[in-house]
């Protein structure tokens, strides 16, 4: 089954010995989809199939597409290319190279083709045909297509989640259907993570260096070629890129960071058919996000079960939906009580991707305590300090299994929690919380949307994150737990903090929490990461406190 969708996914022609490259340098995919890595369309003649049936959305901003071609035959290669529009009145194109002429030797060809938007809002697809002929009786035929959005009106560009947000309002009590077709195939838009995994590893290509190639991807795929069966990882480096920022040295992994192949197996693995899944009404709506809840009926099951669905708006970018993903399967294949890892995943064609989460009464634990504190109806459900820790003690117990299989969680804060009516509590991956709790994220200038107020010091200036940052935000759990979800610093602005924190100052002690508990906290942000406890010690320090507290009950 699994070898059936690696070959369904990449169909792999190999036109003899006239090679060439054709790919989107790393600025160009960063451009259009958000992504940090290059897009091979062509590899040494190999085409990826998979990539070019992908239509890629050109927002708004973006009136140029860059190709890069490489010729490695030896000897020109003569091609023809004509764009076909399916609106010439809403958009026009130019190219920067002739319509026919020769792949040149020697070296990297860069080549644009600019897009002239007309008068008024549209989202024009076009395609992009190229032939390269290899030799008389070869070739070689390309189509890309593109969805060109143009918006007459300039306020909104730049801002594709404005664009977005417009998209599908929806009342909240409704009955929704997945209003897409029963397609049940797996035609499967995994592109975007076979786009953020194909990384171009320069010396491989150019040189074929062969100590490179004998260990790992080239050698993994003459193989699999050879034999006609396994392909899917053909075009997937073994280890995701380590991120610019990711500096941490220790052996902690990132939630979302394992490899690549390991991930794309995860898809596969928990595919669901989107036609089995029934979304029932909105629990949350961000700008480009959304949860529902919803059912699933399992094939072979007698009765659907209940799932939350996590998915994003029909027209969330590229980039969007990579990271909604690449977060939503970060807990994927990890089993503890007190975690809550994704059930399943349903990727098809253009649409956004559904994540399915079991729905077993648990509700989000921001919510859950703002709940509590704002409560119109009746008394507030106040919360013991014995419930607290008790809550406390199992989300410390999740993190701990976590940094026991060397995973690092990186946002850990109520938010990404849920809880039940019997105070259950399980830690989530981060898919949409920054689009459902925006008001907990800032971007410090950069283009990162981080979680400031739950950072580490070492986590703020230096983007390092490990165990010892986890207990930080764990600190700042706890003061959430103990004062109903209030927002952390509320008076610091978000630039401040570094400085804030180096000054010594941290969240002050939240009225009617005890002494021993705000301890706890405190300890959690030791300036120095090896002067924080690790969470067995926290577990330890908990238990001890809630021992003490149901002593005289
Ligand atoms: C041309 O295509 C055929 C198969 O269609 C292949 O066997 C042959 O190697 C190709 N020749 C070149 C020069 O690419
Ligand atoms: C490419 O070749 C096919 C036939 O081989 C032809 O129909 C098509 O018009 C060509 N396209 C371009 C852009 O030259
Ligand atoms: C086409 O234009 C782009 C800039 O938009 C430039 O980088 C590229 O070198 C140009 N290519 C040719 C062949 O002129």
């Amino acid at each position: 089954m699994l070898l059936k969708l690696a070959v369904l996914l990449f169909v792999l022609v190999r036109p003899g010995a006239s090679y060439f490259n054709l790919f989107l340098s790393q600025a160009e995919v960063r451009k259009l989809m958000g992504l940090q890595a290059e897009l091979f369309y062509v590899r040494e003649g190999v085409i990826n199939e998979y990539a070019i049936k992908f239509v890629v959305p050109v927002p708004a901003q973006v009136h140029k597409l860059h190709f890069t071609w490489e010729n490695l035959a030896g000897r020109p290669l003569p091609y023809t290319m004509s764009v076909d529009i399916s609106n010439p009145s809403a958009l026009s194109s130019s190219l920067n190279i002739s319509q026919a002429g020769e792949i040149p030797l020697g070296g990297l060809q860069t080549w644009a083709l600019a897009l002239h938007c007309g008068p008024y809002d549209a989202e024009v697809d076009l395609s992009l045909r190229i032939n390269v002929s290899l030799s008389r009786r070869n070739t070689t035929s390309l189509d890309f297509r593109r969805k060109k959005i143009c918006l007459k009106d300039k306020s909104n560009i730049g801002a594709e989640e404005v664009h977005v947000a417009a998209s599908g309002s929806s009342s909240g009590g409704q009955v929704f259907y997945a209003a897409i077709g029963c397609a049940c195939a797996f035609i499967a838009a995994v592109f975007v993570l076979i786009v953020a995994y194909y990384v171009r590893d320069k010396k491989t290509r150019r040189h074929r260096d062969p100590l490179q190639e004998s260990r790992g991807l080239s050698s993994a795929c003459s193989v699999e070629r050879g034999t006609g069966v396994g392909p899917a990882q053909t075009f997937l480096s073994p280890e995701t890129p380590p991120p610019a920022s990711a500096t941490s040295t220790s052996t902690y992994r990132r939630l979302d960071d394992r490899p690549s192949r390991e991930l794309h197996e995860r898809i596969q693995e928990i595919t669901v058919q989107r036609c089995r899944v029934r979304l029932l009404s909105i629990e949350m709506e961000g700008t480009f996000g959304r949860v529902y809840r919803g059912s699933y009926h399992e094939e072979g099951a007698s009765t659907p079960r209940d799932v939350l669905v996590k998915t994003a708006a029909e027209h969330a970018s590229q980039s969007q939906v990579a990271l909604l993903l690449r977060e939503g399967l970060a807990l994927y294949g990890l089993s503890h009580p007190a975690l809550l890892p994704v059930l399943g995943v349903s990727i098809e064609d253009r649409s956004a991707p559904f994540l399915l989460y079991p729905h077993t009464g648990y509700k989000n634990m921001k919510r859950f305590l703002l709940r509590c504190k704002l409560s119109s109806e009746g008394p507030p459900r106040a919360l013991t300090t014995q419930e607290v820790v008790e809550m406390a003690l199992q989300a410390a117990k999740g993190v701990q299994y976590l940094h026991r299989k060397r995973l690092v969680h990186r946002d850990l804060a109520a938010r990404n929690c849920v809880v039940d009516d019997d105070l259950r509590v399980q830690i989530t991956d981060n898919a949409l919380a920054r689009d459902l709790f925006p008001q907990d994220y800032h971007c410090l200038g950069d283009n990162e949307n981080r979680p400031i107020k739950w950072l580490a010091i070492e986590s703020l200036l230096n983007k390092t994150f490990s165990t010892a940052s986890d207990v930080w935000a764990f600190g700042v759990l706890l003061w959430e737990l103990t004062t109903l979800a209030q927002q952390p610093y509320v008076e610091v602005d978000a630039f401040e903090m570094a400085s804030y924190l180096r000054d010594g100052y941290r969240l002050a002690q939240p009225i009617n929490c005890p002494d021993e508990l705000f301890a706890v906290m405190a300890y959690c942000w030791a300036m120095s990461a090896d002067e924080r406890p690790t969470f067995s010690q926290l577990i330890v320090c908990l238990q001890d406190f809630h021992t003490q507290l149901t002593r005289y009950v």
